[in-house]
């Protein structure tokens, strides 16, 4: 298969984000492996593409959009990929924890983990947080941890 053209188009103005970032790393990962394993049944005159977004949202929230144009997510999974040890992967391939585990973590942080797909047009992951994190969540997760963002600024 061809390379995977990877385009990015982070906000500017991206505050810091308090989050645990191990775990949002963990998201980020999990989001990339499915974009990519998406794209490795593409018809071969198609470039597969990843595309990476960071946006600031109103409420001090941001959100971090991946996309990819594969074959989407068929609208009668749509309701299940988030559940634990959902795949669609052949066995020894999918352990279909990746989104679930990211679903969990997001809404850990205040957030919410969204999905918009179309069969053919390919599929999108939006993570959305908060910037910062209650006092109560402080306390109970030793947070704050270094503030973290979460993708590199533009040069
Ligand atoms: N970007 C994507 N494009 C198409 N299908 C996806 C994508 N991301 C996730 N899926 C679907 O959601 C299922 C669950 O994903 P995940 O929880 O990461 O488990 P796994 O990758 O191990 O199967 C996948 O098996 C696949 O069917
Ligand atoms: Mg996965």
């Amino acid at each position: 298969m061809a390379g995977i053209e990877v385009s990015k188009q982070y906000a500017a103005d991206l505050p810091l984000v308090e989050c645990l970032p191990l775990q949002l790393n963990q998201i980020l990962v999990n989001l990339f492996s499915n974009a990519s394993e998406a794209l490795h049944s593409q018809p071969e005159n198609m470039t597969p593409q990843i595309r990476l977004e960071t946006q600031v949202l109103a409420g001090n929230r941001v959100c971090i959009r991946i996309g990819d144009n594969g074959p989407g997510i068929a609208p009668e999974w749509r309701d299940r990929i988030f559940e634990p040890f959902f795949t669609t992967k052949p066995i020894g391939q999918g352990t279909g924890l990746g989104l679930s585990a990211s679903y969990e973590i997001v809404q850990q942080h205040g957030g919410s983990l969204a999905l918009a797909s179309s069969e053919g047009q390919g599929t999108v992951f939006t993570a959305t947080l908060p910037q910062t994190q209650p006092r109560e969540v402080h306390r109970y997760k030793q947070f704050p941890l270094p503030l973290s963002q979460p993708l590199d600024r533009p040069a």
